[in-house]
């Protein structure tokens, strides 16, 4: 009765027909087919599972595996395999398709199991691979920045804080700021793994399964580091995926962020760099713009990962234990968050890959605006005057260089000494951009040879 084309797996207990609008709602495959590979893996983890608890003979495990195998080698190479507009979700595809290829003997497959379980292993299984995509994707752009900060090593820029000109670094340190933000990025991702890959299956609808399936080798053979504790948490938690779609966000709010360093600094005002033609638009009315459109989508996508994440939670957050059908919305959100990301992550490499800087704009903005206030204020407490003393002096000294149209290297040694005796000839050299640079030699810091060692350190943390 059941399983032909058109009829629902779960038709015993039905007479009447579902309301065609109602069975359209109802279903998820037009989306969750793209776990079709996880849900034939995992089915083929269960027979065995079956195999060796007595339940299915080695005669109908390899009738079953082997048409599990054609199902998916169908899928893979002929798209329109699964253009099934009845199917109800993958997993019901997949169960109707072996039952049409060997009858009987596929109707024992789903013993001891739920879509319940199914559904939760397969998602495990499928974000895992797209988790170890994304640490990859994440330790290419990490790549891109090491040879963009290589390519330009010597170049200075202006640091910020509060978009107003701060301290000059090294445009490497730049890099490397980027750099450290992506790894701990890698890490979060590692971690949300580790919760990823436990194993579901075998709590069959929510209370467990009465079949001697032995679980831990059903996880070993399906790559899970372990199996769920409680049959009632393991169908209805959705953790992983949130958890996913936070570290997605952080990545997402961090490539947002570099994307709006980038659009800055290619602005005409700033002038830092300029974006090669292959990743720039231009426009249709105004012949002179070049338009960092990559950057600014990568920007923008970021909204919708922080919805993705918002939508997961609020789905979930009132639902009784165990499953619910509420949760069939998980995908969707899961999907596109995994598909932006990737697609985000892809963009901005190419796009570090196809940057170029001008040195001598960052130069002259990295040499005008005071830069080197502070670094006055610190060659006055290496000639011993207290921090905040020298600070008020050097605010002092700041006013008069506007009022004279100066940089604080161009004052003479005389304007100084009316400040302060402190002040010698050696303050110019002081002053120069790769002292103020050269001085911040503390580990962290933007001195070229600490930079130069992070780099070292950096491409070590890739290998
Ligand atoms: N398509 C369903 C989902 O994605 C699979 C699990 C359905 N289970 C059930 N008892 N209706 O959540």
């Amino acid at each position: 009765m059941s399983n032909e084309k058109g009829k629902q797996l779960w038709g015993g207990r039905f007479t009447g027909e579902a309301d065609p609008k109602f069975a359209a709602f109802n279903r998820s495959f037009d989306f969750d087919r793209r776990l079709v590979a996880a849900d034939v893996r995992g089915s083929v983890a269960h027979c065995d599972g079956l195999l060796r608890a007595g339940v299915l003979n080695p005669a109908e495990a390899e009738q079953i595996k082997s048409a599990l195998s054609r199902i998916l080698a169908k899928a893979q190479s002929d798209s329109s395999y699964l253009n099934d507009a009845t199917a109800e979700d993958v997993h019901s595809f997949v169960e109707a398709r072996l039952i049409e290829m060997i009858g009987d003997v596929g109707r024992k497959l789903h013993t001891g199991r739920s879509r319940n379980d199914q559904v939760a292993t397969d998602l495990r299984l499928w974000l895992r691979e797209e988790i170890d995509g994304t640490i990859g994707s994440l330790a290419e752009s990490q790549t891109a920045l090491l040879d963009l900060a290589d390519a330009n090593r010597e170049i200075i820029i202006p640091g910020y804080t509060h978009l107003q000109r701060a301290q000059p670094v090294l445009f490497a340190h730049w890099c490397l700021a980027y750099f450290e933000i992506l790894g701990r990025d890698r890490a979060r991702l590692n971690e949300v793994r580790r919760r990823v890959n436990v194993m579901p299956l075998g709590s069959a609808a929510l209370a467990g399964t009465s079949y001697p399936i032995d679980r831990e080798a059903v996880a070993h053979a399906l790559g899970f580091d372990s199996v769920s504790r409680n049959s009632l948490d393991a169908v209805s938690d959705r953790d992983f995926a949130i958890e996913f779609a936070g570290a997605a966000s952080l990545i997402m709010m961090h490539l947002s962020r570099l994307a709006e360093d980038i659009i800055l600094y290619s602005t005409t005002e700033f002038g830092f760099i300029e974006l090669s033609d292959a990743i720039a638009t231009g426009s249709s009315l105004m012949p002179q713009k070049k338009n960092p459109d990559a950057m600014e989508l990568v920007r923008g996508k970021a909204g919708r990962i922080f919805g993705h994440l918002q939508s997961l939670l609020t789905m979930m957050k009132g639902l009784p234990l165990a499953y619910n059908k509420d949760m069939q919305e998980d995908k969707e959100a899961l999907f596109d968050t995994v598909d932006t990301v990737k697609g985000c992550l892809l963009i901005t490499a190419i796009v570090l890959r196809n940057i170029r800087v001008s040195e001598a704009r960052a130069r002259d903005a990295a040499t005008h605006g005071y830069l080197n206030a502070t670094e006055l204020a610190d060659y006055l407490v290496r000639k011993g005057m207290p921090f905040r003393e020298a600070h008020e002096m050097v605010g002092r000294i700041v006013v008069q260089a506007i009022e004279m149209g100066r940089e604080l290297n161009k004052l003479t040694l005389d304007q100084f000494k009316a400040f302060s005796s402190l002040i010698e000839d050696d303050v110019f050299e002081a002053l120069s951009l790769e002292q103020t640079v050269g001085t911040k030699s503390q580990f962290g810091g933007t001195a070229p040879d600490r930079v130069g060692e992070a780099l070292v350190i950096a491409r070590k943390s890739l290998e």
